[in-house]
């Protein structure tokens, strides 16, 4: 173990998005009023008590637009309305309305990258000619070889398969072919035509006429593609993931998405209260998605290089440590998260060895986490985050310590990318399962009946809300008292400062709260004098903090 020095990282800001806690809903798993088994608004706005009660500031709803669902919403058929599944539009102004009487803040996600293929422009783009301005509201081009049955690129979906579809022309012959680096109902917009851009300021003023206090930007690193639309050779993925010196793959984190969100900037800044961006930008290292938070373009990214990192003392010191510079040094805070729709819940990631490389989905057959050991990782990483500088995201479920549903039957499976993938990439149902409320009444309290859109594990009662709510000890009430704590002692506004990193332990101070989390095999006493304030787990007799525990304390 060594001493750092005591420079501060993490400045201070007023604003309530800089400290904010936002909680994830996903409408289709999260409550449901209408018996059909997918999760709808009346629903949400049903449940709206028990996070205020939990101490979250905001929630961000994921997608509940009309689509056809081809990608859970993430295809968006028309950017102003609501899709019957999830309610009425009154509905979604009943939802922002009940929210704001209990303080909770509402963002929205939006979705530039892609409309879904029923879309009215992409319609009306395939019964146009090649070269007609319907066409160029997307990325339409020739094939290649001699009567253009190549596709243009080499590039791949993120889903797996070419991304690339030819289409039928108006005349009834194979015609251009369109980008979706998504699915194929996932066209991609071409932003560097004005109409676009036109349109979706439009988007941004309707929702924010609602009464929205912000919109998650989906795929925020992908509008803009290299010119050139050059091969890639490489396999696609959704990480830009390079050093700073590499080259960066043509289709993501190219420099002209920063004019796009400074033009949205001036938008939200028009309106009173305190409107935020927060960009989805899988990028890295964490210099180029500070980018996304310079003063003039969004207010937060999330940082997924910290969701990604391993579960050691010397990973969680780098990571946290880069991020807070690099975000410092564009005068923004830091955006911490740990689950979301995307990826396999970290009660059952950090669940598996140590190094695994971030698997996409976990199924019949391959590797089981160990349950136990991720839960007890997954609330020390919590209290970890909780206590760190900045924003912090939740993904529903979480705060019952809910694990990724991995042993979903294979035919259950709605992600496109385990058909796209040719059956290798179980991709991310399963931390979509609707969430557990009440151990004894149908789908777990999820709705009123038993349907569930996924299946739910017959475990799932024991992580029900109500065998938690008021039980000592139980994750339910360790996050609910770590965000009471973390206001009371205004964690998310305050400045870290390490005061010790090793390969077994870390410890820091944020205001007057010390951190220390235990990566190392042998417990470490807590110094004279500590007065602890929250653990994640049981410490051994009074003042040992066992393996893979965090504690916050003071003094
Ligand atoms: C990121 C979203 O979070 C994900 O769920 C979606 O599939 C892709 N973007 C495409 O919209």
């Amino acid at each position: 173990m060594h001493e750092t020095n005591q420079q501060p990282v993490g400045g201070a800001t007023a604003a309530w998005w800089t400290e904010a806690v936002i909680y994830q809903i996903y409408p289709r798993s999260f409550a449901e009023s209408g018996g059909d088994g997918i999760g709808d608004l009346p629903g949400i706005t049903a449940r709206l008590d028990h996070l205020v009660e939990l101490g979250v500031d905001a929630v961000w709803l994921s997608p509940f637009y009309p689509s056809p669902q081809a990608d859970a919403g993430y295809d968006v058929a028309d950017y102003r309305d609501v899709d019957p599944l999830f309610g009425t539009l009154a509905d979604a102004d009943r939802l922002i309305a009940a929210a704001r009487e209990r303080g909770l803040r509402v963002i929205v996600d939006l979705v530039p990258n892609h409309t879904s293929s029923a879309h009215r422009w992409f319609t009306e783009a395939l019964a146009a000619a090649p070269g007609s301005p319907a066409r160029q509201r997307y990325i339409f081009r020739d094939g290649l070889g001699p009567d253009g049955a190549e596709p243009p690129n080499d590039w791949r979906s993120v889903f797996g398969g070419p991304a690339w579809t030819r289409v039928i022309g108006p005349d009834g012959r194979p015609d251009q072919w369109y980008l979706h680096l998504f699915d194929t109902a996932q066209p991609d917009l071409n932003w560097d035509n004005p109409e676009v851009r036109a349109e979706f300021l439009d988007t941004l003023r309707f929702w924010l006429d609602r009464g929205v206090d912000g919109f998650r930007v989906d795929v925020a690193h992908g509008l803009i593609k290299q010119s050139d639309l050059a091969n890639w050779h490489e396999p696609q993925e959704i990480l830009s993931g390079r050093e700073i010196d590499k080259p960066r793959p043509p289709m993501w984190d190219q420099d002209g998405v920063h004019e796009i969100y400074r033009d949205w900037r001036r938008v939200l800044d028009s309106y009173p209260g305190g409107r935020i961006l927060v960009a989805e930008a899988w990028v890295e290292p964490a210099e180029r998605l500070a980018a996304y938070v310079r003063p003039d373009e969004m207010h937060q990214a999330f940082n997924f290089e910290y969701l990604l990192a391993a579960w050691t003392a010397p990973a969680q010191y780098a990571v946290i440590t880069r991020s807070l510079e690099a975000t410092d040094a564009v005068g923004a805070p830091t955006t911490w998260v740990l689950s979301n729709h995307d990826v396999v819940r970290h009660a059952s990631r950090l669940g598996l060895p140590v190094g695994t490389p971030r698997p996409n989905g976990i199924g019949i057959g391959d590797p089981q986490p160990d349950a136990a050991l991720g839960l007890r990782r997954a609330r020390a990483a919590t209290l970890l985050m909780l206590a760190l500088p900045g924003s912090a995201y939740l993904y529903q479920g979480e705060e019952l310590g809910l694990p990724e549903h991995t042993t979903l039957p294979d035919e259950a499976r709605q992600d496109p990318t385990w058909k796209r993938s040719g059956h290798t990439e179980r991709g991310r149902d399963g931390c979509r399962v609707p969430i557990p409320w009440e151990a004894d009444a149908p789908s777990y309290g999820f709705g009123p009946t038993d349907a569930s859109w996924l299946p739910q594990p017959s475990l799932w009662a024991e992580y029900a809300r109500d065998r938690q709510h008021g039980v000592p000890g139980s994750t339910y009430e360790m996050y609910r008292t770590a965000l009471r704590l973390r206001r009371e002692h205004g964690l998310g506004r305050g400045t870290l400062y390490w005061l010790a990193s090793g390969d077994e332990v870390l410890t820091f101070r944020n205001g007057e709260v010390t951190v220390l989390t235990n990566f190392g095999a042998a417990a470490v006493p807590l110094p004279d004098g500590a007065e602890l304030v929250h653990a994640s787990g049981p410490l051994d007799g009074d003042r040992l903090v066992p393996t893979d525990v965090t504690v916050w304390y003071l003094g």
